[in-house]
């Protein structure tokens, strides 16, 4: 488990005086992105969300920027065959996304960055940044043509990749994979104990509706062995991707 102590980075914990003079000397802010839905007999509900929050602090810490309370809720409509699983609608997500960065935006800050957690956030994300930007140009602010937005979804940085084929090969799979599986396992030691061998391979495949999904998927899982997780990795994973990340938020705080 993480020791690092993340209180300097978290805007819930500072006063509106302290956001002021953040922004004295810095623009960006950092928003974790995940999902509440079933990932497999043995995931966790909220892995998309503990993923993306621990690699958004971690990316923080490093780069001393902000990190806002995690947007734990995402766009998770295919999953709601399973109980437990809350999603929002693609509509729905762009309006809290919009809503939640317009805010940010309207007090000075012009680079946002997502670190996302869930594969089926992303277009509804990229969809509401062109809402942000349509807003800040409407409401006039006199920096809205410095506004950028950005998401990156830890998994889908090469580090990332070579590093889960390394451990796992084929059997990291699309959905309930052994790589998030490990990350929450660090996170949350009491998970380790719902780990156990399942005995059907589950198969890859396309994504359509919840019905199609469970008829696919009965169990949850798309293509993945979940049983080959460990907390171990979990660790070296999340360093993996903070550092990818580190480097592509340092590149998107400087570009133009
Ligand atoms: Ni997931």
């Amino acid at each position: 488990m993480s020791t690092v102590n993340y209180n300097s980075i978290l805007l819930e914990l500072f006063t509106w005086t302290e956001v002021s003079e953040y922004l004295k000397t810095s623009k960006g802010i950092i928003i974790p992105i995940g999902s509440i839905e079933q990932h497999g007999p043995t995931g966790a509900i909220g892995t998309d969300a503990f993923t993306a929050e621990a690699i958004a602090r971690e990316v923080g810490i490093r780069t001393n920027t902000l990190v806002t309370p995690t947007q734990s809720f995402g766009m998770a409509e295919h999953h709601l065959g399973f109980p437990g699983t809350m999603s929002l609608q693609p509509r729905t997500l762009i309006l809290v996304i919009h809503d939640l960065i317009i805010s940010l935006v309207a007090n000075g800050f012009e680079r946002i960055y997502l670190v996302n957690g869930h594969g089926g956030n992303i277009a509804t994300t990229k969809a509401a940044f062109m809402e942000v930007y349509k807003t800040a140009s409407l409401r006039k602010f006199s920096w809205a043509s410095k506004v950028r937005c950005r998401v990156f979804s830890w998994f889908n940085s090469p580090e990332v990749f070579m590093e889960t084929k390394r451990l796992y090969g084929e059997k990291e799979g699309q959905h309930a994979t052994p790589s998030e599986i490990s990350i929450t396992l660090n996170l949350h030691p009491l998970l380790i104990k719902k780990q156990r061998k399942l005995s059907e391979a589950s198969p890859s495949g396309p994504i359509f509706g919840p019905e199609d999904f469970k008829d696919r998927y009965p169990d949850g899982r798309m293509g993945s062995d979940p049983y080959l997780a460990d907390p171990e990795h979990g660790q070296l994973l999340v360093e993996k991707a903070a550092t990818a990340l580190t480097k592509d938020f340092l590149g998107f705080i400087e570009s133009p």
